[in-house]
């Protein structure tokens, strides 16, 4: 079977304060300069979704995009856009780092999209960092 990619950009603007409970304060300001500031600090990330398979006989393509971009939409965006990372549940017990928001990301669209679809999640945070996580 020849496996074809298709990769697609999504924008998520969200904000984060980078706080490791199990540290002191001056650990934590060590550890994550001035990303540990109480009031925190936002970030318009940048969501890459790579998904492969065979291309479908009949519609020629991997994946339907607009199926794509509904399930990215309902199972990312409506969640994790325009909010405070701290507050989801997934971070109650976690950094939310980039590093734990992409594999966040990872998780539950592997969960949401057809088995064996998704390839990897690639997030950048500012021009010159990205984070890749393409699950075990
Ligand atoms: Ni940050």
């Amino acid at each position: 079977m020849a496996t074809a990619y298709f990769g697609r950009r999504y924008t998520l603007s969200a904000s984060h304060r980078l706080h490791a409970d199990s540290l002191s304060n001056e650990e934590n300001r060590a550890t994550y300069g001035k990303c540990n500031n109480p009031h925190g600090h936002g970030h318009n990330y940048v969501v890459e979704v790579l998904v492969g398979g065979e291309v479908d006989g009949e519609t020629g393509m991997v994946v339907n995009m607009a199926s794509l971009d509904a399930t990215v939409q309902t199972a990312v965006l409506d969640r994790f856009d325009h909010t405070n990372l701290n507050f989801d549940p997934l971070f109650v017990n976690q950094v939310p780092t980039t590093e734990n928001l992409t594999k966040a990301v990872f998780d539950v669209l592997k969960e949401a999209l057809p088995a064996g679809k998704l390839e990897y999640v690639r997030v950048e945070e500012t021009e010159n960092n990205f984070f890749q996580y393409q699950g075990q």
